[in-house]
């Protein structure tokens, strides 16, 4: 079967843009609908790289995200040289300090070891895990750098374009009716995360994820407190290479609620100077929030759709930034080479029923 020239890909967040970029540069003629750049759950991340602190234990998850971290620095790099935007790529490490001891095992850090290569951690840890493999990548620097990437390859990018309706003729899309008219193309990826359902009957819902950021003042820039990343049993802390300390995040079944509410930012700065009280003293930067897109399983949907010209690449709740380069590499296969790699067979929309 000859590969479909014309995409449209409805989404314009880091997993849309990844997988636009990864087809044209295979080729294809690329548009991506974008009903609003500004509110994708890329801008909203902290970035961290963090298949093993997070603790994924699903093993084709694991696989994945494993798969797409391996994948992280060379495809960061590919990004970078298209766009001449750096993207904040960082395989700083992440500690992963307990107040009390679970299970040990090989990473695992005796309190003595713990606090030498952390200081400043509260004095009731414990002990923790250390995963040097594990990194940050600058989540709203990458989302610049791949948009600068589509633009220089040739994506066509339709920044506040909805899409209303997917019409279909049995199993093929006929076409999107769209805030602009209709618009069609020879094949269609869907990757509008938390707001997939909008458009399909897809078990994706938004899990809301309440942020903040502090700056360490410029003078201290030489000697920044944190150069790693804390994964804390009630919160994370991400220190950037900029001066700024990421933190986060709450995790509420509030549907699309908009804004930061007092309680969770008193939550996020309650555990976070728990865990590290030189926070304490710091500036608050910036408060925000996002819509993770959230699945019963918590794993992504990727791969072949109830349409045979529909891709489905959507639902990658804590873990986007991460899967961004393993889900456009594994999309274009579907997409151009009409390959379906064994790492698709567990994310199947199919698994629903
Ligand atoms: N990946 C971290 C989060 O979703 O909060």
């Amino acid at each position: 079967m000859q590969a479909a020239k014309e995409i449209i890909v409805i989404g314009g967040g880091v997993i849309g843009l990844a997988t636009a970029i990864e087809l044209r540069l295979l080729g294809a003629e690329v548009t991506i609908l974008c009903q609003d750049f500004q509110a994708a759950a890329g801008h909203a991340a902290a970035g961290m790289l963090a298949p093993q602190a997070e603790q994924i234990s699903i093993g084709s998850m694991l696989d994945l995200c494993l798969a797409s971290r391996e994948l992280y620095p060379s495809w960061v790099q590919k990004i970078e040289s298209i766009s001449g935007v750096d993207a904040g790529y960082w395989q700083c490490g992440i500690l992963a300090p307990h107040y009390t001891q679970p299970e040990q095992n090989a990473q695992w850090l005796a309190a003595p070891t713990i606090h030498r290569q952390q200081s400043g951690l509260s004095e009731s840890i414990v002990g923790g895990y250390w995963y040097p493999a594990d990194g940050q990548v600058n989540n709203r620097a990458l989302l610049r750098s791949l948009f600068s990437a589509s633009q220089s390859l040739g994506v066509n990018f339709l920044d506040g374009v909805a899409v209303k309706t997917i019409h279909h003729s049995q199993e093929r899309i006929t076409h999107l009716e769209t805030s602009e008219g209709n618009m069609s193309a020879q094949h269609y990826i869907l990757a509008t995360g938390a707001w997939s359902q909008q458009l399909l009957p897809i078990e994706v819902v938004p899990r809301k994820g309440q942020m903040l950021s502090l700056s360490v003042p410029p003078e201290q820039w030489d000697h920044l407190p944190l150069q790693q990343v804390l994964f804390g049993e009630e919160i994370y802390i991400v220190p950037r290479q900029d001066g700024k300390i990421v933190i986060g995040a709450t995790s509420e079944n509030v549907g699309f609620t908009p804004q930061n509410t007092s309680q969770g930012v008193q939550q996020l700065l309650n555990a976070a100077t728990r865990l590290f009280p030189l926070l304490q003293d710091l500036p608050i930067h910036e408060t925000w929030w996002g819509f993770r897109p959230a699945t019963p399983d918590e794993l992504p949907i990727l791969g072949t759709s109830a349409y045979e010209n529909l891709t489905l690449a959507t639902g990658h709740y804590r873990n986007g930034i991460l899967l961004a380069p393993i889900t456009a590499k594994l999309i274009a296969d579907v997409v151009w080479h009409q390959q379906v790699d064994d790492l698709l067979a567990a994310m199947s929309w199919e698994r629903f029923g």
